[in-house]
C-alpha cells in the first residue's frame, strides 16, 4: 500500500497569513505543511502538500493522488463552489478524500453553498481554522484504518 498523503490547496491559499485574516486566520501555507509533515512522519506517512491557483493543475494533482495516495486532503478554495472538471477528477479516487476549509463556507456569501467537492468526499471538515488540517490529517489516518481493515 502507497505510504504517501496528498493534501492539494487551490487558489488563493498561497497568501495565508496575510489574506483576510479575520476569516483564514494568521498561520501562513508553509506553516501548515510543516505541521502536517511532522504529524504524519509520527506515523510512518510521507506527505505531498501543494498549492496551485490553476484549475488544470488541481485537476492534475488529483489524477496523480487517484495514482499514488492512500489518502487526499483537499482544500480547493473557491474552485469547490465552480470546478465540475474538479468534481469528476476526484471520482477516480478510490481512498479516502476529505474535503476541507479553514472557514464554513456555508455560513458565509450564498455563493459559497454551492459545492461540486462534498458530494464526491469522503468527508468534510470546516469552520476551524488552521486546526482543520491537522484535524483532517487525523481523521484520514482514520479512514484509511477502517479501509484496510475491510
Ligand atoms: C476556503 C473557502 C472558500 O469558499 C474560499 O473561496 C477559499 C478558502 C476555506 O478554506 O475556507 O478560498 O476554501
Amino acid at each position: 500500500m502507497s505510504k504517501t498523503f496528498y493534501i492539494l490547496n487551490g487558489p488563493n491559499l498561497n497568501r495565508l497569513g496575510t489574506r483576510e485574516p479575520e476569516v483564514y486566520g494568521t498561520e501562513t501555507l508553509a506553516d501548515i505543511e510543516a505541521k502536517c509533515t511532522k504529524l504524519l512522519e509520527t506515523h510512518g506517512i510521507n506527505l505531498k502538500f501543494c498549492q496551485t491557483n490553476a484549475e488544470g493543475e488541481l485537476v492534475n494533482q488529483v489524477q496523480e493522488a487517484a495514482d499514488k495516495a492512500c489518502a487526499l486532503i483537499l482544500n480547493a478554495g473557491a474552485y469547490t463552489h465552480t470546478s465540475i472538471a474538479l468534481h469528476d477528477a476526484l471520482k477516480l479516487l478510490n481512498v479516502p478524500v476529505v474535503e476541507l476549509h479553514l472557514s464554513n463556507p456555508a455560513a458565509r456569501e450564498s455563493f459559497r453553498r454551492t459545492n461540486y467537492v462534498a458530494p464526491v468526499a469522503t468527508a468534510s471538515i470546516c469552520g476551524f481554522g488552521a486546526l482543520g488540517y491537522d484535524m483532517a490529517v487525523t481523521a484520514a489516518l482514520h479512514l484509511v484504518k477502517i479501509k484496510t481493515a475491510q
